[in-house]
């Protein structure tokens, strides 16, 4: 598979990261593990978790998709040869919201003993803390770093000038630097005056910001739940109005240009952006799997990349 250097960390990971958030819960054993073979088979190693996924299914407990994950590494034997990325911060039965130190030190050893592994390749904050001093976050992070328990660490659901306050903090007391944000993204715009909250949406800013410093920008919810091809799931209000009507007007017309279809154009489209942004995919199927793997060979030219980016503008 098709591979991107990750920040600044010198190491490249798969084009396309499979999110494992359902995996234990909507999606059974056999079926996360045939889908998580079947992205193996097809040259993917970057996988992403949480701790808390998915305790918000049946009134799980949480910690489902990272036990199932530990599971299959287990059986497969293939620890060595995936980048597992998990996260801490967002709250779930028993555990709240949040990333003080000791929160941060006590999940990350929870996830690694419900995964049976020694370390993550990556560990994101999943949500910005304003309640905590973020030199006692990062202290805590870099802690896990100089322990050998993290490789890599990520941010997820901070705007870019908590980033740069991040980075600035880091650099200073040379520890660990974010090399990454993960961030609710899409093809539509989100309308002027809404949010996702308490998601955050991968602004122009961020961007820019992203652009300007080497860090990557990856997308989670790029294909929403399948809104762009199923009636039986709407967008959300957020991706209402005229701005939007055109932006999916235009998608399909380069899907049809090229026999693409609109979800694989959306992924081919952020992964042709510039600088590149490393969309997150999910599936409870093969076929969606497949579809959307299938993406990395989607080729859209400079004009059809224009009219993407400029389709109905705010
Ligand atoms: N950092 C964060 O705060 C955050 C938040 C959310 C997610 N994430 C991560 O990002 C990953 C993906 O997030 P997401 O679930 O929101 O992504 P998404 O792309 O919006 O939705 C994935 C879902 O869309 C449907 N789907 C996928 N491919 C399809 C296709 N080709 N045709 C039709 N339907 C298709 C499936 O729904 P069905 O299963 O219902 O069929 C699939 O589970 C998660 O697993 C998690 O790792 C991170």
């Amino acid at each position: 598979m098709k591979t991107l250097q990750l920040g600044h960390t010198g190491v490249q990971v798969s084009a396309l990261c499979l999110g494992a958030m359902y995996f234990g819960t909507r999606n059974d054993q056999a079926t996360s593990f045939r889908i998580l073979d079947a992205y193996v088979d097809a040259g993917g190693t970057f996988i992403d978790t949480a701790n808390i996924y998915a305790h918000w299914v049946n009134k799980s407990p949480s910690g489902e998709s990272e036990t199932l994950l530990g599971e299959w590494l287990r059986q497969r034997g293939n620890r060595d040869r995936i980048f597992m990325a998990s996260k801490v911060g967002f709250g779930y039965p028993g555990v709240p919201v949040g990333l003080r130190a000791s929160q941060i030190e006590e999940e990350c050893n929870k996830s690694l003993q419900r995964m049976g592994i020694d370390s993550f390749d990556l560990y994101y904050a999943h949500v910005d803390d304003r309640k905590t001093p973020l030199e006692e976050t990062l202290a805590a992070f870099d802690k896990l770093v100089k322990a050998g328990k993290v490789r890599f660490i990520g941010a997820s659901n901070y705007r870019a000038w908590r980033l740069e306050e991040a980075r600035w903090l880091s650099q200073v007391n040379g520890w660990a630097q974010f090399c990454c944000i993960q961030q609710h993204y899409t093809y539509l715009h989100l309308r002027p005056g809404t949010t996702v909250s308490p998601q955050e949406f991968a602004n122009e800013d961020l961007h820019d910001y992203c652009a300007s410093r080497g860090i990557t920008l990856l997308a989670y919810s790029a294909l929403q739940a399948g809104s762009y091809i199923r009636p039986d799931r709407p967008f959300r209000l957020e991706y209402g109005g005229t701005d939007n009507e055109k932006r999916l007007a235009t998608l399909r017309e380069v899907a049809g240009e090229i026999g693409a279809t609109v979800n694989q154009v959306i992924l081919a489209w952020m992964l042709n952006s510039k600088p590149p942004v490393l969309p997150l995919i999910a599936a409870s199927d093969l076929d969606q799997l497949n579809e959307n793997i299938a993406a990395l060979d989607v080729k859209l030219t400079a004009d059809q990349m224009d009219r993407l980016d400029k389709a109905g503008p705010h």
